[in-house]
Formats: C-alpha cells, structure tokens, sequence
C-alpha cells in the first residue's frame, strides 16, 4: 500500500465486519451533571452547563429501545476508554461534551475512532473545529459565508481593529450553551471591552472572541441528512432529493427574558414558557425570501465543516436586517420538549423517536452496519463513503 493509499485507509470511518444483526447493543455515551459535587476553584461558575441531565439520557434510552435495541449508558469520563473494552457495544449514540482542553468535544469521537466502535454524528475533525468559533467562522468567512466582523484576543491588550465599531459582543471562543455570555458580554466603549475579554480569557482559560453586536432577531436552524440519506434513512419521504432536511426554523425572542436580548446560559436554563424564557417560535413567522436564505446558509454552515448527519446553526440578522452565522452545534442537546432541535422535529411532525432513530440508523449506516437501499438515485453515482453493505441486496432495512 503507498502512502497516498495509506492515507486513504485512514480517513475511513471504523467499519465493523462482520456487520452485528439487529438488534444492536447501543451505548449512548454523555457527560452528566453532578450538583452533589462542589466545583474546583480554577473553573467558571457555569462550568459543566452543556453536560446533560440523567433524564435526558433515560429519554433517549427509551426512544432507541422502541426499535427494540438493548441500550446502556456510559459515563464519558476518564473511565471510558476501559469501560467501553468491558461493555463492547455495536455502536455508541454520542452525545458526550468532553473533559477539558483545546477540542472537547472531539474526544469521545477519537476514543471511538482509535477503538474502531461505530458512532453516531459528527466526526472527530468537525467536532473540534465546531467547538472553536472562531475556527468556524473563519472557514465559512473563506466560503464567502456572512459572519459579522470579528477578533480573537489571546492576551487582553491587543489592539482593537478598527473595523469592529462598539457596540461588540465577547465570548468564550471554545464553550456553548451560553457559557460566558451574559448581558454583561455587550461592550460599548474600551474600557468595557478590555474588561470583558479579561474575564474571559482568565476564567475560562481560553481566548475571548469579539464580534459586531447584532440587534436583529435570532434564529437557530435544524438540519437532518448528507447528500446519501436516501440510501440508508427509515424515512426518505422527510428529505430533500439533496439527502437533506431542513427542519423548521426556530425564533429565539429573548427580548424578555432574564437577560434581555441575549439567549445566554440562564435564559437557556429556564423552562419553556416560564416567566424569565425566552420566547421559542417554530416555525418562525418570516417571509419566503429570509426563509429560503436561512435554510441555505445553515446547509452550507453544515456542509462546509462536514458535519455529519445532524447539526444545528444559530444565526443573527445585523443592524440592516441581514443573516450572519453565529456557531454550528454539531452535537445539539436532545431533551425532549425543551432542545431546541426537538422543538424543531416536533413543529415538523416528527416525534421524539424517529429523530432519535433516525440519528442512530444515519449513524450506523456510516460505518457498514446497515445495507443501502437497492433504489436508483442519481445521488448514487456520487462515491458514498465506504461501507460493509453490498449494494443492491435488498430493502433490509430498519
Ligand atoms: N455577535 C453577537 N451579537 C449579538 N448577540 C450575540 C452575538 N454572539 C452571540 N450572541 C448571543 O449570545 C448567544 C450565545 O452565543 P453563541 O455564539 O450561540 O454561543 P453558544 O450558544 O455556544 O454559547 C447567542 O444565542 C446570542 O443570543
Ligand atoms: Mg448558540
């Protein structure tokens, strides 16, 4: 084998031969919030915000188990790698967060990929581009995306360019779930900014990235599929003849929430439709025009990074009413009734158990377990990524 080839053989996704007969031995794999446990002085306050709560992974449990797999569930810790030797799933439904360090969320993926155990979503590369915003936001301004203007600052005191007129936003580059961002994070003069960027930088160990605020109203869109959806998926009638679903569009109306204007971390944890929530509209009443706009840049958002099979990109209109991307979350929070993506499948009619099905099958298609459907596509000419399946041998399908 040459290099080129060798190269090659290592890009591919484990492939599990022979392919494990359903039903499969499902491990869903997270980070789970421990409130017993008192928090290490050298963390922020809202450290550990994006891990998920027990009852999410019982929900998710529940809803895999109603295609009749056996499912567990595996702490992500240091423990994991031992853990999963001990338990040998046939694949993992990961939604784990990560420990620490510069791309989290990539960790349990590269586990999974050293290991050769298939998973779910997104790899590892996307995962860790998608953690670091401003990472993100650079491939997409190099596509001709629209961003709003930006900066990271890695020490404080660089200078500011003098195209990012105040006011200005300041994140955390690598956190989510509105770590770090509170009203606090709108800055309007220098003396605000510098401040802010060194909350950031000191508290959360990390650079803070300074954006254009935008004013406008705040959308986050869903998207389900890859361009060979319709090979593999238990439902080719919700997708696109492109292999993808653009699921309805979300409005995030935080203009009365507990921080006004920002969907921040504590607007986040409210319960839907309690006093200090943000409002949550789907589908968001647009016209065709933003609509068709939005769906598009979220599918190139996608695309772009190569997320797998589900993401779900957040977006802000600028002072002229224009779209800019904000993030892509490659591994949006799958609650029922109060995630964003699940509020979206619901406006869309798909219940909780088909998403979380369709995210497993997608997933496992990936890497051989399941065949693909014997029906012509014109997508099919394309070269799929490699599988286990013979093509052409049949509707075996889930
Ligand atoms: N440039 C910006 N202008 C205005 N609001 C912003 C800006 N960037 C982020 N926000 C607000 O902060 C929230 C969190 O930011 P986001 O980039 O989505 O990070 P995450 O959701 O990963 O914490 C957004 O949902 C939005 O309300
Ligand atoms: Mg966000």
């Amino acid at each position: 084998m040459n290099a080129t080839m060798q190269d090659k053989e290592n890009e591919k996704p484990p492939s599990s031969a022979p392919r494990p007969a359903r039903p499969w031995r499902v491990a869903v794999l997270a980070n789970i919030k421990e409130h017993d446990k008192p928090l290490p002085p050298d963390v922020p306050p809202d450290a550990g915000a994006d891990f998920d709560y027990i009852e999410t992974i019982n929900h998710i449990r529940a809803a895999l188990e109603t295609d009749g797999h056996k499912t567990l569930f595996i702490q992500a810790d240091r423990n994991l790698p031992y853990a999963l030797k001990e338990a040998k799933p046939d694949i993992c439904f990961n939604i784990a967060e990560g420990l620490g360090g510069d791309a989290r969320e990539a960790q349990v993926p590269a586990l999974l990929e050293m290991l050769k155990i298939p998973y779910t979503g997104s790899r590892v590369l996307t995962n860790a581009i998608s953690l670091d915003k401003t990472l993100t936001k650079r491939i997409w301004r190099d596509r001709r995306l629209p961003v709003a203007p930006f900066q990271e600052f890695n020490f404080g005191d660089e200078p500011l360019r003098p195209e990012l007129h105040f006011p200005l936003f300041v994140k955390p580059a690598r956190e989510g779930t509105g770590m770090g961002v509170d009203a606090r994070a709108i800055v309007n003069n220098e003396a605000e900014l510098r401040e802010r960027v060194e909350y950031v930088i000191k508290m959360y160990h990390q650079p803070a990235l300074v954006e254009v605020f935008l004013p406008g109203r705040e959308f986050t869109l869903g998207i389900l599929g890859r361009y060979d959806t319709l090979l593999y998926s238990r439902h080719p009638e919700w997708y696109e003849k492109d292999g993808f679903l653009r699921l309805p569009i979300l409005e995030l109306d935080s203009s009365r929430s507990v921080t006004p204007g920002v969907y921040s971390n504590e607007a986040k944890a409210q319960s839907v439709g309690t006093e200090g929530a943000p409002e949550y509209i789907c589908p968001a009443q647009i016209d065709p025009e933003l609509t068709r706009k939005l769906h598009h840049l979220s599918y190139r958002a996608h695309v772009l990074l190569g997320a797998q099979d589900v993401s779900r990109t957040d977006i802000r209109l600028d002072a002229e009413g224009n779209p800019r991307l904000l993030e892509i979350n490659t591994l949006p929070g799958l609650t029922p009734g109060y995630s964003d993506l699940c509020i979206q499948a619901n406006a869309h009619g798909i219940s909780y158990e088909d998403l979380l099905l369709e995210i497993l099958y997608l997933g496992a298609s990936r890497f051989g377990l399941l065949p693909p459907r014997d029906i012509p596509l014109p997508l099919q000419k394309k070269k799929t990524e490699p599988t286990n399946g013979k093509p052409g041998n049949g509707h075996s399908h889930p």
